[in-house]
């Protein structure tokens, strides 16, 4: 094939450079001539390991050039790939102007050109969502006007290598990801991409789009979780090492998907009474938590917007139907349940509830879930209903708060909203 690069910094120099080690070839577009000049005299403009072989093998192999304007270099290209800078703006969002600039300018040589066939233009910046459809697409609809489908399929394909290991990651990424207009895959993509090792995942823009933010919040996370326990374990004399060992080898809870798909708010009789504590002993050994102090902040606002998701569009004296109370399927334990909560919040909001849970039989609560579900939902038993009842309906909404949805034949056409796991 044959691909254009536009943008030759950490990202596009070193797809540059891996690009053309498979055997295609690649012309790199970029505004600085500094940059583009020493890659002419064959000399990597960026610190990496094995990037100055692969431009020196480009070069010898006559597939690496690169020049400073696009000109008509997309007349004949397979592929065009985007790695212009995204930096941050002074309000924290991403600066587009680059992004802006460049498809300005890619429309402009596609409309002077003499294509056939259309281009693959593939985003590998990391754009915020929707720039795609109402930033990228617009720029190429008003400068190519009807001929803009006929000339040019776009995708967003974002980049997960690490500066340092970009090569390695280049060849071995964590995952592909590419976004289309449709979802569908894209064959130039598919041809670019045959001899990487790595799961694919097809997708529409905007799940594309937010990735590269959410994988990036995450490791984010993850560093000052660790970091916060490490300054509790440094206050209270503990081995750091010897935890951090401990932890990472449960591959089954602590480093795993479990916990992590979005739906429920935390509840139970374990993780807000353990998280509360180990706020009072970091607090209480001077060691400053303020990720952990903030997740009942933010689970508390989680179990607000499940409320709103599930009353969304009912007025108040509507028949809802709460399938699941306990924290999960499969249990009687309310305390802290959060589908107690929302049972509280949809009663206060005037609507006409009523719960199914099988789990769940009110006379016989004993001890502290006894004292939880009263103190929480002092009319649980006249709420309760079983399963024929909650089968017959009629109900303006069922609401499936956790897993025991699943036992319940409802009636086709049912309003039914899931909040574990959100859709
Ligand atoms: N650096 C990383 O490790 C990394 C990893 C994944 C994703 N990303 C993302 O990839 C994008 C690029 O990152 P980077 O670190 O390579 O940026 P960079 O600043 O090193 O390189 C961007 C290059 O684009 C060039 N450029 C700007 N406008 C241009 C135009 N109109 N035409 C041609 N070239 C133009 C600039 O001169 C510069 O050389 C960013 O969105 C970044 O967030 C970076």
């Amino acid at each position: 094939m044959k691909v254009a690069i536009l943008g030759l910094g950490y990202v596009g120099f070193t797809a540059a450079c891996c690009i053309a080690s498979e055997g295609h070839e690649v012309i790199g577009i970029d505004v600085s001539a500094r940059k583009v000049r020493m890659i002419r005299e064959g000399r990597a403009p960026i610190v990496e390991p094995r990037v100055q072989e692969l431009l020196e093998a480009g070069l010898a192999g006559g597939l690496i050039r690169a020049d400073t304007a696009i000109g008509s270099h997309l007349d004949d290209c397979d592929l065009a790939i985007v790695c212009v800078g995204t930096p941050s703006a002074p309000d924290g969002s991403h600066n587009m102007g680059f992004i802006a600039d460049v498809s300005r300018q890619i429309a402009e040589a596609l409309r002077r050109g003499g294509r056939a066939a259309p281009l693959t233009v593939a985003y590998r910046s990391t754009i915020r969502p929707g720039t795609t459809e109402g930033l990228i697409a617009p720029i190429f609809r008003a400068a190519l006007g009807d001929a803009a489908d006929r000339l040019v399929r776009l995708v967003y394909n974002p980049e997960f290598l690490r500066e340092g290991s970009a090569v390695e990651d280049y060849f071995a990424p964590p995952k592909i990801v590419i976004g289309t207009a449709d979802g569908q895959p894209d064959p130039v993509m598919a041809r670019l991409n045959a001899g990487l090792r790595a799961p694919v995942f097809v997708t529409g823009y905007r799940e594309a789009e937010i990735t590269k933010f959410i994988d990036n919040s995450w490791h984010a996370v993850k560093v000052a979780f660790a970091n916060e326990i490490g300054r509790v374990c440094l206050a209270l004399g503990i081995s750091a090492g010897k935890v951090h060992e401990i932890f990472v080898s449960d591959t089954k809870l602590n480093i795993s998907p479990a916990y992590l798909r979005p739906g429920s708010a935390f509840g139970g009789s374990c993780l807000p009474k353990d998280v509360r504590a180990l706020q009072y002993i970091a607090a209480d050994s001077g060691a400053a938590t303020p990720l952990v102090d903030s997740l009942l902040r933010s689970n508390e606002a989680h179990k607000h917007r499940l409320f709103e998701y599930a009353a969304e569009g009912l007025a108040p004296g509507a028949r809802i139907l709460l399938a699941g109370l306990a924290f999960k399927a499969g249990t009687d334990d309310l305390r802290e349940s959060p589908n107690v909560d929302l049972a509280r919040k949809l009663l206060n909001a005037g609507f006409d509830l009523r719960i199914f849970d099988p789990g769940i039989d009110a006379e016989k609560l004993v001890g502290a879930n006894l004292g939880y579900a009263y103190s929480h939902l002092p009319m649980l038993e006249a709420l309760l209903v079983d399963r024929a009842a909650a089968e017959a309906g009629p109900w303006e909404r069922v609401i499936g708060a956790n897993a025991t949805v699943a036992l319940l034949d409802l009636p086709p056409g049912t309003d039914r909203r899931d909040l574990h796991p959100l859709p």
